[in-house]
């Protein structure tokens, strides 16, 4: 049938609707369904087709060439809450999105962390710039999310629950903040020499 290669450019434009309309994920099954209206969360059960996921406009008729998600991303790795790793599946090369409108546009990567200690008993924060610089741009988050200063933002977990810094993203289009904690709480808290 049709290899992962072939369908490329198709998947990342299905990854990138998914990661760039916002959508919330499935905290629970609806009707037996996770892939509800908008909710493609990508976890278990049966796949909402496209034109019946309540993003796509059905009675267009490019609806109908779209690659259902359930093809396109089935084989992707999971983390282990069973959600779908983008980054793995960026750096394994299985999606290739286009950088800009034009596809001209080159991405700009810089790598390096900040950790976040003002975690309670959790394990610190890893906070990774080359992941994130891999999807988006300096401007997505600086100034207006976070102030780039390391220290520089109040940011706690109920702000973040809440929607607002780590949360504008995490829990609408990257993996949510309710889950897979030990994603983001990455850094035991006896780690020396961190700065
Ligand atoms: C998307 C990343 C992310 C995920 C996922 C995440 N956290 Fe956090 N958490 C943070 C950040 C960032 C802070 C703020 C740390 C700071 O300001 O130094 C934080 C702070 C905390 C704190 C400190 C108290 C507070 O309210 O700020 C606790 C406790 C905590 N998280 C628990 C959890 C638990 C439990 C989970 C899983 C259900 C979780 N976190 C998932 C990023 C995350
Ligand atoms: C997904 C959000 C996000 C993106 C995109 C992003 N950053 Fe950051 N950046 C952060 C966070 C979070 C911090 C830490 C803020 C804090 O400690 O309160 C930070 C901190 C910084 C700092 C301060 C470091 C220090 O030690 O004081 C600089 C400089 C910075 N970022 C530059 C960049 C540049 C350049 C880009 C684009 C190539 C970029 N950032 C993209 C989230 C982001
Ligand atoms: C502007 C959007 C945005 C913001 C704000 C944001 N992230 Fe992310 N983050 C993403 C995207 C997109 C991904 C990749 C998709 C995914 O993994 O679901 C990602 C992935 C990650 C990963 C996975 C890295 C890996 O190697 O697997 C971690 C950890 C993470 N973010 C932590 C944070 C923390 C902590 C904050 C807040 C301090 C934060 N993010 C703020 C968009 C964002």
């Amino acid at each position: 049938m049709f290899g992962v290669k072939r369908f490329k450019g198709l998947v990342a434009i299905v990854a990138s609707v998914l990661l760039l309309s916002g959508i919330g994920y499935a905290q629970e099954k609806k009707n037996g369904e996770f892939w509800n209206a908008g909710e493609h969360y990508q976890l278990d059960g049966k796949a909402v087709p496209v034109d019946a996921d309540g993003i796509h406009d059905p009675s267009n008729d490019a609806v109908k060439v779209l690659q259902e998600p359930a093809d396109a991303m089935q084989g992707f790795p999971r983390d282990n809450s069973g959600v779908i790793d983008w980054v793995k599946v960026l750096d394994d090369g299985l999606i290739d999105p286009r950088k800009g409108l034009h596809g001209e546009d080159q991405m700009h990567t810089v790598d390096f962390d900040v950790i976040f200690k003002n975690t309670g008993s959790m394990p610190f924060v890893r906070y990774p710039h080359r992941q994130h610089t891999e999807w988006l741009t300096c401007v997505n988050c600086h100034p207006k999310i976070f102030l780039p200063q390391k220290g520089g933002n109040p940011v706690t977990m109920s702000g973040i629950m809440q929607g607002n810094y780590c949360g504008v993203c995490h829990g609408k289009v990257a993996f949510p903040p309710t889950k897979n904690c030990g994603r983001c709480h990455s850094v035991a808290r006896d780690t020396v020499g961190l700065r």
